[in-house]
């Protein structure tokens, strides 16, 4: 039987964002999205795990080569959230309300056609410590 493995790369960015409606007044948008929401922005570090899912490659022992995986994580997504804001500066969040779900999904849609061999598996955001999103594409 054909052996599936999961490999996963873990990056970290920083990013500053902004939750909430246009059409809500500041005191309705705290209501909703609590401290998150405050007009003048703040920031998180984030932490995101890719994971990928195949057979490895007789050939060469791999899966995917986990060096390249960082590459694709790095050019599609870590140059275009780190140090950025994620309500201005990242072409795949636009119109998009930055919350971690959204995040996370937004990544999947970035990476899932990215990958040369295997399958992406989950992508998964961390905004603290103690919370963790994830999305495996269904
Ligand atoms: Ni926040």
């Amino acid at each position: 039987m054909n052996k599936k493995v999961y490999i996963t790369r873990r990056e970290t960015f920083a990013a500053a964002h902004r939750l909430f409606k246009p059409e809500l007044s500041d005191e309705e948008n705290l209501k909703i999205f609590g401290k998150c929401s405050n007009p003048n922005w703040h920031g998180h570090n984030y932490t995101l795990e890719v994971t990928v899912a195949g057979e490895t490659n007789p050939e060469t022992g791999f899966v995917l080569d986990i060096k390249h995986l960082k590459e694709i994580i790095k050019e599609y997504v870590i140059s275009k959230v780190d140090h950025k804001n994620l309500n201005i500066d990242t072409d795949f969040m636009k119109e998009i309300i930055p919350t971690s779900e959204n995040i996370t999904t937004a990544i999947w849609t970035e990476l899932a056609d990215k990958i040369p061999d295997g399958k992406l598996y989950s992508v998964k955001l961390y905004e603290t410590e103690n919370n963790y999103f994830e999305y495996k594409g269904e």
